[in-house]
Formats: structure tokens, C-alpha cells, sequence
């Protein structure tokens, strides 16, 4: 299975519609908090999951439209689809599994009895999952007879409402609970089994993950009222189920905190980064601090003073080289003076920057090697770098702080740019 060699410290299985996204924010504040935690603090002993009603091919569009990062598990198509890694290679156990007493055929031709039933598009029709849009006020009557008729054929199946306007038909042992339970029982078979599970949801289709034993829970403040009230029928008195006070993503920080499941201040979240607990310190928080710093400058959300820049450059390894992705090698420090000309020249922009599956191999008690994909945003353009640098510490260990020796991008695959000069690092 994709990600962590041992026990998960944290495992996060997230709804990704008005739970992980907000789509009413268009600055994808609270996202790109939750990312700059996420990488700084719990990449490298924890595992993500996405937990999703869309198809892979509508999640794949998400994907290109947000600043999402890439999780260790992908759930897709309420619970129907397991997949791992950034390639999603589907796991074929599940599938077979879902097979058994399945008949979609079945399902497709009784609920053409019913005109409330309106199919959805063709790419959310999938082999274990049969969508339907259907009024709020018409649903409970045609659940309660679509289901009569299934059972008359003796199918195993399940029918979930999900924002007041979706319903999807499954099979019975199908959903996003029954895929996260077959995950945790994987993960049980590996020794893999995680320290703590956070669930975080907002509408029908994530209640099932709620009840998962030994999981911790949070509705994000936004969800639905189909969600709400499966709360207060079922799961009132769980101490270990939070309604958080905010919406979506910043709900799951939120939850973090609550439940003590780690540290929740997203590095975002610190003006100064003098300010950072030295527990704090990891090659993967230096990544996300440095990066968070350059977004800073290039917006003029930092003061440009000569201390400011003097500081950074003593990070830098006088001898150090970077390898652009056009293939020129620059000195650090010539990198670092170009960056100090470019104070400002977002300011009042659209310039977004973050990292994704930062990943450090430690090579020798004082040296590490760190490979992450680094995103940029600005305006309407996105690229990305893979990215691969090396830090050591300047002390003893890594609480002394790191410098950075050596540094190399190359593009990622269909995110390059056309003008390498509009390309720092
Ligand atoms: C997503 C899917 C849709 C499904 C809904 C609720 O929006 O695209 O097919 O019905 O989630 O589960
Ligand atoms: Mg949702």
C-alpha cells in the first residue's frame, strides 16, 4: 500500500466537495493552510485520503482546478473505487468484493420506473454505482419504493441522499464507511495500523464514516442538514464527533486541535517564522517555511530589509548550486540576490505558492535529501517543479536549523512553462 513504512502517526480521510474545498472561496484560503500543515508536519509519518462521491474522471478535474494535494489513497465514487498513490492503481480485492451479488443492470432498469429519477451524466455512472438527481421533497417516497423493488430481485444494495439533491444506489457492502473499514483492516494486516483516524465530512454520503469504530469525527460547520440530522439520530452522545465552528478545511484544522491529534498551526498561520516551536522543525517544515517565505517577498506581505535577506543567505551554502529546469546552474547566492529584485512584483496579484508530497531521506546523521513538487500560481497560469534539494544541519541536529547546500528542477510533465526567465524557483 502507498505512503508510510510503519504505523501512521495521523491518517486524515477527507470528503473533498464543501469539506476539503471550498468552493465559495476562490482564494482557497483555508486549502492552502491545511497544506502548508499537512507538509510541514505530517507528510512524512501519516497518511491522506481522499474520500470522494465524484469518478475519477470529474476528481481529475478537481484536481487541475485547485491547489489540491496528492494523497497516499484515493476513495472514489462514494466508497466504490480504492485506488493508491499518484498513479491510482485500483485495488482489485475491492472490486471483487463489490461484485458479489451486484446486477447494475438491474438497477438501471427499475429505476426507469420512476421519471423523478433524473440520470447524471454518463462519466458518474459507474460499475458499482448506479447516479441519480432527484427533488428534495420527491426523495424519501421514491427511495422507500426504488427500494422495495430491489429487494423483490433480492439484490444487495444501498441508496444514499447526498445534498439534498444526488442519490446514488450501491452495493450493500460499497460506501465511503465500508471502503475506509476495509482500509483500516489492510492496513491491520501490514502492521500498519494508525495511531489516530481523523474523518472529516459534510454531507450524506460521508455519515457512513462517522460510524467507523475508533475514528474521530468532524462535520465541517457548512454541512448539509441530510448530515446534521443522521448526527443527532445516530451519533449524539459520541464524544469523538465534532460539528466544528468553521467551514471546511479550516473545520479540519479545527478538529486537529480539538482532538489533539497533533500540531494544528499551519505554518500559514505564523507572521514570523522566528516564532516556530522548535518541535516544529523537520526537513519538511524548512521546505514549506522557506517557499512560504518566497510567496511572502514576491507579494510584499513581508518587510524588505537588509537583516530580512543578510538572514536568508547565511541558509544558503556559499559554494551551493541550483540547477534551473532549463538546465543553467546559478550559484545559490545569485538565486537568492535575484529573488531580493523581485520584492513586490506580485503584489496585489493572484501568487499562490505551496508544495506537495515533500519527501526527506535522511542520508547521514547531519545531511538529507528532500524531493517535492513545487506549485506556483499566479494569475490564471500554474506550473510546477519536481523538485529535489539537499539540507543539512548546521548544528548537531535539525532543531540548529538546516542549510541548504544543493538544489535541482526539472519540470513536471505538462506544467512547464514557455518563458524560463519568468521562473525563479
Ligand atoms: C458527487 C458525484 C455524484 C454523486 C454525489 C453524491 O457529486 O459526482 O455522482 O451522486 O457525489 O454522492
Ligand atoms: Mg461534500
Amino acid at each position: 500500500m502507498a505512503g508510510v513504512n510503519s504505523c501512521p502517526r495521523l491518517m486524515v480521510v477527507s470528503d473533498l466537495d464543501l469539506t476539503m474545498v471550498d468552493h465559495y472561496d476562490s482564494e482557497n484560503h483555508s486549502l492552502l493552510r491545511f497544506n502548508a500543515l499537512w507538509e510541514a508536519n505530517y507528510r512524512h509519518n501519516s497518511l491522506l485520503v481522499f474520500s470522494t462521491g465524484r469518478s475519477p474522471t470529474i476528481y481529475k478535474q478537481l484536481r487541475k482546478e485547485k491547489p489540491l494535494l496528492s494523497p497516499d489513497i484515493t476513495v472514489m465514487s462514494v466508497g466504490t473505487e480504492i485506488a493508491y498513490g499518484e498513479s491510482l492503481v485500483p485495488d482489485n480485492d475491492w472490486v471483487e468484493f463489490l461484485n458479489q451479488n451486484w446486477d447494475r443492470n438491474m438497477v438501471t432498469e427499475e429505476a426507469r420506473k420512476f421519471p423523478e429519477l433524473i440520470p447524471q451524466s454518463e462519466t458518474e455512472q459507474r460499475p458499482h454505482k448506479v447516479s441519480f438527481y432527484i427533488e428534495k421533497d420527491k426523495a424519501d417516497e421514491v427511495i422507500k419504493a426504488l427500494s422495495e423493488s430491489l429487494e423483490k430481485h433480492g439484490l444487495d444494495f444501498k441508496i444514499i441522499y447526498s445534498g439534498g439533491i444526488a442519490l446514488d444506489v450501491l452495493p450493500q457492502g460499497a460506501g465511503k464507511g465500508q471502503a475506509l473499514a476495509y482500509l483500516l483492516k489492510r492496513l491491520k494486516t501490514e502492521g500498519k495500523v494508525p495511531d489516530n483516524t481523523l474523518v472529516c465530512g459534510d454531507s450524506g454520503n460521508d455519515a457512513e464514516l462517522f460510524s467507523v469504530p475508533e475514528v474521530y469525527g468532524v462535520m465541517v460547520s457548512n454541512a448539509q442538514e441530510e448530515l446534521l440530522q443522521w448526527y443527532a439520530d445516530n451519533a449524539k452522545n459520541n464524544p469523538n464527533i465534532i460539528h466544528a465552528t468553521e467551514r471546511c478545511a479550516a473545520g479540519i484544522i479545527q478538529a486537529i486541535g480539538h482532538f489533539s491529534l497533533g500540531p494544528n498551526t499551519s505554518p500559514r498561520d505564523v507572521p514570523h517564522f522566528s516564532e516556530c516551536k522548535p518541535d516544529n522543525v523537520n526537513p519538511g517544515h524548512e521546505i514549506v517555511k522557506f517557499y512560504l517565505f518566497y510567496e511572502r517577498w514576491r507579494c510584499a506581505e513581508v518587510e524588505d530589509t537588509d537583516p530580512c535577506m543578510e538572514n536568508l543567505k547565511v541558509d544558503y551554502h556559499p559554494a551551493g548550486v541550483f540547477v534551473h529546469p532549463s538546465g543553467v546552474e546559478r550559484s545559490l547566492h545569485d538565486c537568492i540576490n535575484a529573488m531580493r529584485s523581485c520584492y513586490g512584483d506580485k503584489q496585489g496579484r493572484k501568487f499562490r505558492v505551496w508544495v506537495d508530497r515533500v519527501s526527506p531521506v535522511q542520508m547521514s546523521s547531519d545531511t538529507w535529501i528532500v524531493k517535492f513538487d513545487k506549485w506556483e500560481l499566479s494569475g490564471d497560469e500554474r506550473h510546477c517543479c519536481i523538485t529535489t534539494v539537499v539540507l543539512s544541519s548546521k548544528g548537531g541536529d535539525a532543531s540548529d536549523g538546516f542549510t541548504w547546500r544543493h538544489m535541482h528542477q526539472t519540470w513536471l510533465e505538462g506544467w512547464g512553462v514557455k518563458d524560463h526567465s519568468n521562473w525563479l524557483f
